[in-house]
C-alpha cells in the first residue's frame, strides 16, 4: 500500500541505458514455459471468488461469481481493436446501496519465485471512491500476513483518479535496495515491514513510463485512453521487477510466448531486489488476485487529504460511494490475459486454502460497453464534476504525498474522449460461453493471514484472517480444517438462498 512518506525526489527519469546491478533480476533464468494461462472466453475457469469482508474494510460487498455473472459484474468483451475476447470485471453500477457490490477474483492455481506474470490490461477502474488491484498474496497455511503467509506483490494498484501505478512488497523482515538507476518509480520505504507490514515497500511509478523514447501512461485516465499496456512483473530469487510494455511493441521474446528478461533492453518500473532480502521465503506460494474495493483502509482515509472531497463535493468516501452508482460504469477491468511463466523448477501449486466460491458454473454475459456509452452520454466515466476538478485533485493528492513538492509526478490528466466508445465494437451477436468452472477442489481450509496491505491501518497486525471474517466462517484456525468446507458449503448455500431470495 502506499507509504505516507515524503521523499525528496529529482529527476528520477533514468534516461540512459540500464546498466545491471550484479543482483539484477535480469540475471535469472531464461528458459520460462507458460505454465498458466488466464484468456480469452475461459478467463474465470481459473478463478474463485472471494466472498467474505473485505479484509481492508472497504464499502463493498464482494459477491459470488454466478450472482456476479448474472448480473453483469462479470463478462466477456469482445473487442475488436485487441481482436480478443477480454473479460470484463466490473461493479454495480445501478443501485443506491451502503456496500457496493464488486468482485474479489482467487486463482486457484499459485505460484513461487521463478515466475513472469504478464497483464494484458485493456482498461482499469478509475473513479474517484475506488480502490483497484491486481496483485497478488501468499498463501501458506497457517501464516500471518504478511510475515509469514508468503507476504504479497501488489503490482498495479492505485486509489480514486491516480494517474501513476503503485507497486509494493508487503512482507516480514526485508529490505530493498534504492538505486535510481535500475528503475523509473521512486521508492519510497526501503523496508517491507515497514509499518508492521501494511505500509510495506512501494514504489511509485512516474506517471509515465519513459522507455526507449516512447513514453505510456502507467495509471489513470490516460492509461485507459491508450487501452492500456502490457505489464510484466518478473519475480525471481533475486527479486521483483515490474515492467510496461505497449501492446503492439512488447519484447519479440514475450510477445511469442518465450519471455527472456535478460533481453529486455529497457529499465523496469520498478525493481525490489538486493541481499537483505530471501525473495523465494519471504514471498513464496502466491495466488493472483483481482479486485475492486470502495474507500476502506487507503481510498477512505486519503478521501479528504487526497483531493476527492473536494472534487465531488462529497463529504465522504462512503456517501459518494453509496449515492452515486453511475460514477462507477466505468470502474471495470477489461483485461485481454494473465499469463504466468515459470522456470522449469518451480512449477505451480495448487491452491488450497482460499476460501472458495462454490457456487453454480456460471454463464457470463457479453458485455457491450459500446452500447452502454451510447446509450447515455453522462456515463462515461468522465462526468463534468470529476473532470472539472481533475487537476485541483492531482495537485492536491500529489501534495498529500509529497509534501516537498517535489516528486516528478507530473499531471497527465486525458482529455474526455470517445475512445471507450470507439475501441468497443458491438457485440450483441457474440455466442455466450459456457465457461463451466465449477470447482470440486477447493480448499483443505487452513486459515492463513491476510488480505492486502491494511495500508494505513492501524490495526496491522490485527488484520488477522480474511478467509475468516467472512460470513459466517469466524471459527477457522490454523491447520486443516475439515469444518471449513463444510461451512463453506454451508455459507454458499445461504447465499444461494439470499440471492435466490432476491431473485424471487
Ligand atoms: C531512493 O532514491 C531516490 C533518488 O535518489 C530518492 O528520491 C528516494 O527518496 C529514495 N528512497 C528511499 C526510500 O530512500
Ligand atoms: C484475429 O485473431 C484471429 C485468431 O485469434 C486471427 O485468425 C485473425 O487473423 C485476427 N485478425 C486480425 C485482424 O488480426
Ligand atoms: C440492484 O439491487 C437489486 C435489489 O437488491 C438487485 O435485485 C439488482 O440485481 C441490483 N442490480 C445490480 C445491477 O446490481
Amino acid at each position: 500500500m502506499f507509504a505516507l512518506l515524503s521523499a525528496l525526489a529529482a529527476g528520477l527519469f533514468a534516461t540512459t541505458s540500464f546498466s545491471a546491478p550484479t543482483t539484477s533480476v535480469s540475471a535469472a533464468p531464461s528458459n520460462y514455459s507458460l505454465v498458466a494461462d488466464f484468456s480469452g472466453n475461459n478467463f474465470f475457469s481459473g478463478f474463485t471468488a472471494f466472498t467474505g469482508a473485505d479484509p481492508t474494510n472497504g464499502n463493498v460487498a464482494y459477491v459470488g461469481m454466478d450472482y456476479a455473472a448474472e448480473r453483469s459484474y462479470l463478462g466477456y468483451i469482445d473487442n475488436q481493436v485487441t481482436n480478443s475476447t477480454n473479460a470484463y470485471i466490473g461493479v454495480d453500477y445501478s443501485n443506491v446501496t451502503a456496500d457496493r457490490n464488486s468482485v474479489r477474483l482467487s486463482s486457484k492455481q499459485t505460484f513461487s519465485a521463478g515466475t513472469i506474470m504478464t497483464l494484458d490490461v485493456v482498461h482499469a477502474p478509475v473513479a474517484y471512491g475506488t480502490w483497484p488491484a491486481v496483485w497478488m498474496l501468499g498463501g501458506l497455511p497457517g501464516g500471518t500476513w504478511p510475515n509469514t503467509n508468503g507476504g504479497e506483490i501488489d503490482a498495479l494498484e492505485w486509489v480514486h483518479e491516480t494517474n501513476y501505478n503503485s507497486m509494493t512488497l508487503h512482507t516480514g523482515e526485508c529490505t530493498v535496495d534504492n538505486s535510481s538507476s535500475a528503475f523509473q518509480g521512486q521508492l519510497q520505504n526501503t523496508n517491507c515491514n515497514a509499518g508492521s507490514g501494511s505500509t510495506g515497500c512501494s514504489i511509485e511509478a512516474l506517471s509515465q513510463d519513459n522507455t526507449n523514447g516512447a513514453t505510456l501512461a502507467t495509471a489513470g485516465k490516460a492509461f485507459n485512453d491508450q487501452g492500456g499496456a502490457v505489464y510484466a512483473v518478473v519475480w525471481t530469487a533475486q527479486g521483483v521487477s515490474v515492467y510496461i510494455f505497449p501492446r503492439d511493441n512488447q519484447p519479440s521474446d514475450l510477445a511469442s510466448g518465450s519471455p527472456d528478461p535478460a533481453s529486455w533492453n529497457t529499465v523496469p518500473l520498478a525493481q525490489f531486489s538486493g541481499s537483505g532480502c530471501d525473495f523465494t521465503k519471504a514471498l513464496s506460494d502466491m495466488t493472483i488476485v483481482i479486485d475492486t474495493t470502495f474507500c476502506g483502509d487507503w481510498a477512505g482515509k486519503v478521501w479528504t487529504s487526497s483531493g476527492a472531497a473536494a472534487a465531488t463535493g462529497v463529504a465522504t468516501c462512503a456517501a459518494y460511494v453509496q449515492n452515486n452508482p453511475q460514477a462507477f460504469k466505468d470502474a471495470y477491468f477489461e483485461i485481454a490475459s494473465i499469463k504466468m511463466y515459470s522456470s522449469s523448477d518451480t512449477p505451480p501449486g495448487t491452491a488450497t486454502t482460499a476460501k472458495r466460491d462454490v457456487s453454480a458454473p456460471a454463464d457470463f454475459p457479453t458485455i457491450n460497453i459500446g452500447d452502454r456509452h451510447d446509450s447515455d452520454n453522462s456515463t462515461s466515466g468522465m462526468n463534468s464534476t470529476e473532470h472539472r476538478h481533475d487537476h485541483a485533485h492531482h495537485a492536491n493528492h500529489h501534495q498529500h504525498h509529497h509534501p516537498n513538492g517535489t516528486h516528478g509526478h507530473t499531471n497527465t490528466s486525458a482529455p474526455c474522449n470517445s475512445t471507450n466508445t470507439a475501441t468497443h465494437s458491438p457485440s450483441s451477436t457474440a455466442s455466450l460461453p459456457s465457461a463451466a468452472d465449477k470447482d470440486t477442489t477447493f480448499g483443505s481450509g487452513s486459515s492463513f493471514g491476510g488480505g492486502y496491505g491494511s495500508g494505513e491501518s492501524s490495526s496491522s497486525g490485527g488484520q488477522a484472517d480474511p478467509y475468516s471474517n467472512g460470513i459466517g466462517t469466524g471459527t477457522l484456525s490454523g491447520g486443516a480444517n475439515t469444518d471449513f468446507e463444510a461451512s463453506a458449503w454451508a455459507v454458499a448455500a445461504l447465499f444461494a438462498l439470499v440471492v435466490a431470495a432476491i431473485l424471487w
